[in-house]
């Protein structure tokens, strides 16, 4: 089994191990001692793996209620999360009970959050069942909901007691979904370089699928113990490609999947980079071949000045000057500051 420990305001384990879902509750049990526990999953998630995680901890002797919500960003919202509050309630889950979150970023997100608030705060395991909820949002504690004028605009930095990811789980993902998480791959991929990229260079499979989560929530961990709440710097680095692929989310009304819309956004400030002579032409070129090779579609339908002022909406954004990561070779990424009013200008080439 591999093992990561995640040294932040709570220390706890990423464990990766093909067919963990059926040990999940002998593993919590090494956190948490028996008690109720609520799985929080959606309907897609709970067809497939529910029963496996739900037997699993009522081996060990847990007591287990389920909460199912419909899949998809679109149960991202306050009313599933004030369900979710009164279904704890209702389910008389007191202080030292467990929230367990099954499946994607969305599950992972709301359950983080409903977990923290909750009575002030109840433990949370991290469950997660897509290749972007192992890469990126199960690590790190980032938690929360969107609103309607936003995404993500209502949450908190909430760490897990244990994050535990099974390979097996990615043979059911659509390809889409797939691909979504492979964006997120590159993105560490060019944060990093060396193994990582050479894993992204071949194509994954599932024999090297464990060692490639194992290399990116190796990096988020580093920057997430630098800057667990994203006030220095270090942590902002993980949102290469972010801040224009928010903007292409956003602008194409969250048709276009976060990973694909970080795929575009790493392209866009590829060719910006190479365009101001920061980044050398054959490593974008190298970027930009690692892309296509997935297959992601790379075209924008916007203009530079559409995905500028998308991007100045960015909560992360502040009013003068925006954060942006930029790519001074694969494996040195930076951040640069550049004044509102010059950001269109910046990624015209
Ligand atoms: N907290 C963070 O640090 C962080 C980081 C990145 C992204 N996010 C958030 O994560 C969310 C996106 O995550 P996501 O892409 O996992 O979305 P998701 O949770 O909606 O999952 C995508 C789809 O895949 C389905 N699915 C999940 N696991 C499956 C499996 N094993 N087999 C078949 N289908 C499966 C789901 O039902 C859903 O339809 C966004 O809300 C984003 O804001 C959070």
């Amino acid at each position: 089994m591999i093992r990561i420990p995640i040294n932040a305001s709570r220390s706890y384990q990423v464990l990766i191990e093909r067919g963990l879902l059926s040990k999940a509750g002998e593993n919590i049990r090494q956190v948490k001692p028996a008690c109720k526990a609520a799985i929080i999953t959606d309907d897609k998630v709970a067809n497939l793996y529910l029963a496996t995680v739900r037997q699993s901890l009522e081996k060990e002797g847990f007591s287990v209620c389920v909460y199912i919500f419909p899949n998809g960003e679109r149960s991202k919202t306050a009313a599933t999360y004030l369900d979710i509050i009164e279904f704890l309630s209702k389910n008389n889950l007191k202080r030292g009970d467990l929230l367990v979150a099954l499946g994607g970023g969305v599950t992972g997100d709301i359950a983080g959050f409903a977990a923290g608030t909750y009575l002030r705060g109840i433990d949370y395991v991290q469950i997660p069942t897509t290749l972007l909820a192992a890469v990126d949002s199960s690590v790190g504690g980032k938690t929360g909901i969107n609103l309607s004028s936003g995404k993500n605009l209502l949450g908190m930095f909430n760490q897990p007691i244990a994050v535990l990811f099974d390979p097996d789980t990615l043979a059911t993902l659509p390809e889409e979904e797939r691909l979504a998480g492979l964006g997120e791959c590159v993105k560490y991929a060019v944060l990093e370089d060396g193994e990582l990229w050479d894993i992204m260079s071949l194509t994954p499979d599932k024999a090297s699928i464990a060692r490639l989560v194992e290399l990116c929530v190796s990096c988020k961990k580093r920057i997430v113990e630098e800057d667990e709440r994203e006030t220095g710097g270090a942590r902002k680095l993980l949102n290469l490609g972010h801040t224009f692929g928010h903007a292409i989310e956003k602008l194409s009304g969250y048709t276009v999947p976060h990973g694909i819309a970080v795929a575009k956004g790493l392209a866009i400030i590829a060719d910006a980079c190479a365009a101001r002579g920061i980044l050398d032409t054959s490593e974008r070129d190298r970027i930009i071949a690692l892309l296509k090779k997935y297959g992601f579609d790379l075209s924008v339908r916007y203009t530079a000045e559409e995905m500028a002022k998308a991007a100045v909406w960015d909560k992360k954004a502040d009013k003068t000057d925006v954060d942006l990561v930029i790519i001074n070779g694969i494996g040195r990424c930076s951040l640069l500051k550049v004044p509102v009013n010059k950001l269109a200008e910046f990624i015209k080439c």
